[in-house]
């Protein structure tokens, strides 16, 4: 997930779906109860959860908008969608929708928020721009991203062992993206005032996970890193894990930064 640009593919995500919702308790769902924490859904309100994944900060809004509220929770990836109407059961204002939310039809929502979503889209401007757009006027938005430095050092080791196990080159830098410019608070902001946005604010909420063997490999099961593992035969699976686990041992690599930055803003 530090390098999210084309390893978050929708079928990595509906692999990971399961794995997903056991590395929420460790990663998912402290991050999202920071990002609503500084979200500030308030009762009554309707929110759009964009990217909801299985819920990590959905549900807790729902909780918070209550039965006068409403929250519109939009996932690309069918399996998310399918736990989290699990986990919503008991919370009529929570809906869950299986779509591509970039053309998501709603609009006029109170708050629109997206925890660790915005930078999936393929045009992330465009598609973070159509969010905004959801927004009523003077209405909120709320967007968090990993800040610069953050999970990177998990997906260049597990990069790296997929590529001995698979006797490839080891891999280059992926392309420069837009992500790796506004992955601090200053650049975050200046970008979202060029869209438009005022009162523009960046939070910032130091994290990190501790690597125990358990975490490190359900951080690659339950996220976007699965897409690293689409190419790898089966069989070769374990010998990935061994290589991954051992290089992060080697390295020293004991905990990861999961640092995140929330940027709050009215439309
Ligand atoms: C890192 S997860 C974050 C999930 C959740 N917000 C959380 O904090 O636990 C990113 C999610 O974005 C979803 N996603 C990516 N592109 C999307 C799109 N265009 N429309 C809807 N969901 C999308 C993926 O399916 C995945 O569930």
């Amino acid at each position: 997930m530090g390098r999210p640009v084309n390893t978050g593919s929708r079928e990595a995500f509906d692999a990971a779906a399961a794995d997903f919702a056991v590395l929420g308790r460790h990663l998912w769902e402290p991050v999202a109860a920071d990002a609503v924490a500084v979200a500030d859904p308030r009762e009554g309100e309707r929110v759009l959860d964009a990217c909801c994944g299985t819920g990590a900060s959905a549900v807790p809004t729902a909780k918070l908008v209550g039965r006068g509220g409403m929250v519109d929770a939009v996932d690309i990836s069918a399996p998310m969608i399918a736990e989290l109407r699990r986990r919503g059961e008991g919370l009529p204002q929570l809906r869950a929708h299986e779509a591509d939310v970039t053309s998501w039809s709603g609009t006029g929502y109170d708050l629109v928020q997206s925890v660790l979503g915005i930078f999936f889209f393929p045009d992330m401007t465009e598609g973070t721009r159509r969010l905004i757009g959801m927004a009523r006027p003077g209405g909120r938005v709320a967007f968090t991203i990993w800040r610069s430095g953050a999970m990177v050092a998990a997906g260049r080791q597990l990069a790296l062992a997929v590529a001995e196990v698979r006797r490839t080159d080891p891999p280059g830098e992926r392309k420069p993206h837009l992500i790796d410019r506004i992955n601090r608070p200053a650049t975050f902001a200046a970008w979202l005032r060029e869209l438009g946005l005022s009162g523009v604010d960046v939070a910032v909420r130091e994290r990190s996970l501790p690597m125990t063997p358990e975490i490190a490999w359900l951080l690659v099961l339950g996220s976007g890193y699965r897409g690293a593992l689409s190419d790898v035969p089966p069989d070769s699976v374990p010998a990935v894990r061994e290589r991954y686990l051992t290089r992060l041992r080697d390295a020293g690599i004991d905990e990861l930064d999961a640092t995140t930055l929330t940027a709050t803003a009215t439309r």
